[in-house]
């Protein structure tokens, strides 16, 4: 219940930043300083653990390697650490709390489930460890000193507007029939994503323009379990079969790559033709499909960003200087306003796809 109220919080407050802002992004402030949680400094060779969650997306195993190296880089003792997919919260919880033992000076957590790890985060306050939420934020905990992200709602709002942009580029007129899928309920992004989107789509399902013909528009219905491509594949033969006899499917509203590919699967094995579907990840296999004419669209949040900024924020605390982060204000984890860093992920379609990844060496020759 609370996870709710914490992540409604969330979500709220970034619909009334953008409605302050009266722009369509609500990262553009200007970098400050915060002061919460800032140690007087370490040693330069310390050791920084990393503690990510399950590889369930691409973007998780290029972070692993991304931080293994730019700690190196920077000097650091890097502990990287993955959780497995059969019982990921308790791999996490033992990883994080195995950082705190071996004396890590900053921990940074990509969450498995972010409402799940108080106590470990506590243990790692009390031993003096700055922690660091990275891309999920970690909930209903005093114990979080910073978050560093790429703005999710915003990703919600862009997947909703390319899923409304791409049937309308195929089809002038609605009504359209669409589907909805968001990611798995453990993952604070989740709502935020759905949040985001529907944010866009709500005002024309309520207008007829947009007709969700199964009629599943709870998230509690449109959720994908351990964001797998499996459950995913599986709720949309059952939505194709039971509601789409004779009746045209137009778009699809999927939170990630992994999902969208899966959800392509399920049409294409229906024999349908095939919707625009969202994306997000910019996962190789999905700009593949999408230079093909096949997904519509993904997000790119360049994973080397991300995990350069979250390095900044390592860096700066080993000097002991205040922590650089540009949103103060929005992202209450139902215990405290976590400082954010947040980063603006980009839409991508085959229309812009050569300028979107053209200073990334695996991507760019994809769109040749
Ligand atoms: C990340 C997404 C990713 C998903 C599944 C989310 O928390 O923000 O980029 O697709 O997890 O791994």
């Amino acid at each position: 219940m609370f996870r709710k109220t914490a992540l409604a919080t969330v979500a709220i407050a970034a619909a009334a930043a953008l409605t302050l802002a009266g722009c369509s992004s609500r990262d553009a402030g200007t970098p400050s300083s915060s002061s919460s949680g800032d140690a007087a400094g370490f040693a330069k060779d310390s050791l920084i653990g990393v503690a990510l969650p399950a590889k369930t997306s691409e973007n998780w195993v290029l972070a692993g390697d991304l931080f293994t190296n730019g700690l190196k880089e920077a000097g650091f003792k890097g502990d990287v650490q993955y959780a497995g997919a059969s019982s990921p919260v308790q791999d996490q919880q033992n990883q994080i709390q195995s950082m705190v033992t071996k004396g890590a000076k900053v921990i940074i957590i990509g969450a498995a489930d972010g409402s799940q790890l108080g106590p470990q985060v506590k243990a790692a306050k009390d031993a003096g460890v700055t922690v660091i939420a990275y891309d999920r934020l970690i909930l209903n905990t005093e114990d979080v000193d910073y978050y560093v992200a790429y703005d999710n709602f915003k990703v919600g709002e862009l997947q909703g507007q390319a899923l409304l942009d791409g049937m309308k580029a195929k089809k002038a007129e609605g009504p359209y029939n669409i589907e909805l899928f968001s990611g798995s309920s453990d993952d604070a992004n989740s709502a935020v994503f759905f949040d985001g989107a529907m944010k866009v789509l709500q005002p024309k399902i309520d207008d007829g323009t947009l007709k969700v013909v199964s009629g599943q528009t709870d998230i509690k219905q449109t959720a994908t379990a351990g964001w797998k491509a499996e459950n995913a594949q599986n709720r949309m033969d059952t939505l194709l079969a039971a509601n789409y006899a004779g009746t045209e499917l137009d778009g699809v509203l999927s939170p990630n790559d992994t999902l969208a590919r899966a959800i392509i699967a399920s049409v294409k094995a229906a024999g349908k033709q095939l919707p625009i579907v969202t994306g997000q990840d910019s996962e190789v296999e999905s700009v593949k499909s999408i230079m093909a004419g096949e997904q519509y669209s993904t997000i790119n949040k360049d994973t080397r960003n991300l995990v350069k900024q979250s390095i900044e924020m390592v860096k700066e605390l080993q000097e002991g200087k205040k922590v650089t982060t540009n949103n103060d204000k929005d992202y209450d984890n139902g215990k405290k306003i976590v400082p954010a860093y947040l980063l603006p992920p980009v839409i991508v379609t085959k229309a812009n796809a050569a300028e979107a990844y053209a200073n990334d060496p695996t991507l760019a020759p994809l769109t040749k």
